[in-house]
């Protein structure tokens, strides 16, 4: 499979807001993740995520075409070599298996140029999807937090996942 992981650029923006306004994939993730996904939201996520601080996020291209995205997020005070995973795909690029190959890819990334001892990941309970794309990678299961989000008016359970620098 080709598979990359590259800096977004604005001549994405069309492309990505395309992929990102999507209801289904929206129940999947933060509020912060607009509904609906504007150009306007393109933009300013693609200026953020060039952006040199602790936020390292990429796009994923498969064949040379963007298909979702990737990031790793710093963590604060006594968490600071911890980061926070997150991810996408744009649903006509489902089970393909581009999530597992995008987080092995970004796992490397983390693992090889950051310093950083634990990648953790939270998913809602009804996202088997994406637990399984965890599970895939060597993460381990951590726990449940119990009806901890809140999403689209529904208390639901988070599942959480790490894998640790030792056991990459
Ligand atoms: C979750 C998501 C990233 C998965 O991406 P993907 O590229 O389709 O994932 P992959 O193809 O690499 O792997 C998906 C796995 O989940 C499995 N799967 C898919 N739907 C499933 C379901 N409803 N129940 C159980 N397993 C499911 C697939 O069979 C596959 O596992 P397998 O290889 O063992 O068969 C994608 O669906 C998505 O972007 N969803 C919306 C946003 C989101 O959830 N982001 C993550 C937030 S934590």
């Amino acid at each position: 499979m080709k598979l990359k992981l590259q800096k977004l650029k604005l001549s994405d923006t069309n492309r990505f807001a395309e992929l990102a306004n999507n209801k289904r994939l929206w129940l999947n993730m933060r509020d912060t993740f607009p509904h609906p996904y504007t150009i306007g939201n393109a933009i300013s996520f693609i200026n953020f995520s060039k952006k040199d601080n602790d936020n390292h996020i990429f796009g994923i291209f498969y064949n040379n075409e963007l298909v979702g995205a990737v990031g790793l997020h710093g963590q604060e005070d006594i968490n600071r070599h911890s980061v926070e995973l997150g991810y996408w795909i744009g649903e006509p690029h489902w089970n393909k298996g581009i999530a597992t190959k995008a987080v092995a890819l970004i796992v490397d990334f983390g693992f090889k140029n950051l310093d950083i001892n634990r990648i953790f990941a939270s998913t809602i309970e009804s996202n088997l999807a994406s637990s399984r794309v965890l599970e895939k990678n060597n993460f381990i299961f951590e726990g449940v937090s119990r009806k901890s989000a809140f999403k689209n008016n529904v208390f639901l359970d988070e599942y959480n996942f790490s894998l640790l620098k030792d056991a990459y």
